[in-house]
């Protein structure tokens, strides 16, 4: 099954509860909650206030990719905020198992992100233990950026190493994904698509229909 994630991050922040209001009845399933630390990545995006003010009016998945440091340290308050998902980054654990299990025991599905420049290998040993691997496309910190064409193939090995192991871990791709490359993303192996300018830069609904139109073919 595929599933597109709009991405916050690209949202006009006076109106959001209005534009997560459009999303949610598009028919979108799930919510990307970019949080950013100025640490792990250059930007600061936003964090706890927003999170638990939007959970109150929205039923929709809360997919939150934890751009920080060390993010053990809050996996706890996020679940708490109401997160369903918790994505952390590999290059941010010094303990990545131990927070995979960390997130697990919470109840909630967990997932890693990989930076452009970081190989798979990282996951040979918590392959198992993920719902869903995140492929960054651009490096994170900052939505608009261009897709980074060298990742099609890591996605595809992503995806061998998945059915290789005869698992169904979820393949979520962010950054730059638009209406011109999400063809040949869902080809490379994806099923879960995050978009942020290309959902609300412009009219969201019309945005979203036409991204689920190549997604649910
Ligand atoms: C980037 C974030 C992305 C970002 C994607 O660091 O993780 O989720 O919002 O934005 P676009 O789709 O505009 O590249
Ligand atoms: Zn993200």
């Amino acid at each position: 099954m595929n599933y597109l994630a709009p991405s916050i991050l690209a949202a006009d922040f006076t109106k959001l509860g209005e534009q997560i209001s459009s999303i949610e009845k598009s028919g979108v399933e799930m919510l990307h909650i970019d949080v950013m630390d100025g640490m792990f990545v250059p930007s600061i995006s936003f964090g706890m206030p927003v999170i638990e003010s939007i959970r109150k009016n929205s039923k929709l998945l809360f997919d939150v990719h934890l751009m920080i440091e060390e993010p053990d340290r809050y996996v706890e308050t996020f679940a708490k905020l109401g997160a369903d998902s918790i994505t952390v980054h590999a290059e941010a654990c010094t303990h990545l198992h131990r927070t995979i299990h960390h997130i697990k025991e919470l109840g909630l599905k967990c997932s890693v992100a990989l930076n452009p420049a970081t190989p798979l290998s990282v996951l040979d040993y918590v392959l198992q233990d993920l719902d869903m691997v995140l492929i960054m496309t651009v490096n994170p910190g900052f939505g608009g950026q261009a897709f980074i064409p060298e990742m099609y193939d890591k996605i595809r090995q992503l995806k061998k190493m998945i059915t290789d192991k005869g698992l169904k871990t979820d393949v979520q791709v962010d950054g730059g994904v638009c209406f011109e490359n999400v063809q040949d993303i869902l080809d490379a192996g994806a099923n879960v698509l995050v978009a942020g300018s290309s959902v609300f830069k412009g009219n969201i609904e019309d945005n979203i229909a036409a991204l689920q139109k190549v997604l649910v073919k």
